[in-house]
């Protein structure tokens, strides 16, 4: 019998970019077409406020649009990695969009949720009321009580937009699900799906002939995760290459009782390295105290450019471009990062070398995660017969190299780093709602 497709969907909102899958009339799962004919998104909306009249609310733009808009240089708020702020104090909180229209981050969050879920009504042609909505290991690490506040406020805005029936699985399940999906023998593999957020990793037991009981608890041997992925290897490109043009660890003046001098404050530089803070450092008293800060540059010109950066909100724009740098320099290739937005003909090189001197840490971090889930599950590293990679950041070699060498008899194998989430979300989603 065909599935009754208005029933429900299965959506991953990722830090990065989101997908959602619906029923097809032949019992199995697709994902929709959110843009330009592409399954994935970015997590994105741009609150558009020019030529609005003061008592206008702003019009949102989402994806790839928003980015567009945003880089046209268009009167607006740019919002990326919304994802984040779930489980941290931002949640509750009001951003500013423009000439003072403020919206709550939780809004911002529903709203995109309800474009996603628009799309897919507009392809299934009627309204979608079950949801399973994916959720990474940790929202939060080692704060039980804030990682459950942060699944509730997703959950929340996923009752905002109309969904009723709600249930959460962990992303490397899903992916694990997905990959279970073209096995034709019983393995033991670790899954790690490294995004945007969080690099997470489970290690279950798939097979063709376990792969349509709902229950899997006793095929699931370990989940672990943690709070290190793309967007923190942009930061660290950034911090490296990028903001040191506008003094990061920059020294203060000389001083005059001949002590050496102080390195410039460096709050507004993480800030503005991380995408869901960078809005943040646009606030009128943020932006007041950065002007207060002039004399603690040695350099004017490294304040000069700090204050550039906030009064024409070039925040996205440079971390976009550490994030292109990091993405050339994974596929191979490298960059020369381009500045003159700040200084006519400013560059700056950026390699392979350069790279693994900025992510080296965060590397280590994620690949010792796998060594956790390991010892959760009390496997030997001998004993993983696949590791299956999936998410965006396994694009970078070294990542996955390192950790492959820890797993001495695994084959690697690379699934669909976009959308294995989604696709195994829905697998998920149709044994649980048919
Ligand atoms: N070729 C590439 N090499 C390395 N990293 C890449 C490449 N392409 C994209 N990325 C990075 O992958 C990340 C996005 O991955 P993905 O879409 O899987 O994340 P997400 O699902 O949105 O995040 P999460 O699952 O953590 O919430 C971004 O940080 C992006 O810069
Ligand atoms: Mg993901």
């Amino acid at each position: 019998m065909p599935i009754d497709p208005r029933l429900f969907c299965a959506v991953d909102f990722g830090t990065s970019n989101s997908a959602i899958a619906v029923p097809t009339a032949d019992a199995g799962m697709a994902l929709v077409a959110l843009e330009a004919g592409q399954v994935t998104m970015p997590t994105a909306v741009f609150y558009r406020v020019e030529g609005l009249a003061g008592h206008e609310p702003p019009e949102r733009i989402y994806g790839r649009a928003a980015l567009a808009a945003y880089l046209e240089g268009q009167e607006g708020r740019l919002m990326r990695s919304m994802k984040s702020i779930l489980g941290s104090t931002l949640a509750d909180q009001s951003t500013d969009v423009g000439e003072g229209r403020a919206v709550r981050y939780r809004d911002v969050i529903a709203g995109y949720l309800q474009r996603l879920k628009t799309l897919a009504e507009e392809r299934t042609g009627a309204p979608l009321e079950r949801a399973v909505l994916g959720r990474p290991v940790f929202f939060v690490d080692g704060d039980p009580q804030r990682d459950a506040q942060a699944q509730q406020a997703l959950e929340d805005a996923a009752r905002a937009c109309g969904l009723t029936e709600i249930s959460f699985q962990f992303e490397p399940i899903a992916a694990a699900l997905d990959f279970e999906q073209t096995t034709d023998h019983e393995a033991l593999v670790l899954v790690a799906d490294i995004g945007g957020g969080t690099s997470d990793f489970s290690l279950v037991r798939v097979g063709p002939r376990r792969r349509d009981r709902l229950d899997r608890r006793d095929d699931i041997l370990a989940n672990h995760g943690v709070h290190i992925a793309g967007t923190d290897f942009d930061r660290q490109v950034e911090l490296a290459a990028i903001l040191p043009a506008c003094g990061y660890r920059a020294l203060g003046p000389t001083r005059a009782d001949g002590a050496p001098p102080r390195e410039v404050p460096s709050r507004v530089y993480f800030d503005l390295a991380t995408w869901h803070l960078i809005n943040t450092v646009y606030t009128p008293p943020r932006r007041a105290e950065l002007q207060r800060m002039k004399g603690f540059y040695g350099q004017p010109e490294h304040h000069r450019r700090l204050m550039q950066v906030v009064d024409e909100r070039l925040g996205h724009a440079l971390l976009t471009r550490a994030e292109d740098a990091k993405i050339a320099v994974a596929e191979g290739g490298s960059a020369s990062i381009d500045l003159a937005l700040l200084a006519p003909g400013l560059q700056v090189p950026f390699d392979a070398t350069r790279a693994l001197e900025a992510l080296d840490a965060d590397l280590d971090r994620i690949a010792q995660a796998v060594d956790v889930t390991l010892q959760m599950a009390g496997v030997s590293p001998e004993a993983v017969e696949v590791v299956y990679f999936t998410g965006g950041s396994t694009g970078f070699a070294p990542l996955t190299r390192r950790i492959g060498q820890r797993l001495p008899a695994a084959r690697a194998v690379h699934g669909d780093r976009n959308a294995s989430v989604a696709n195994g979300l829905g697998v998920h989603a149709r044994r649980l709602f048919r």
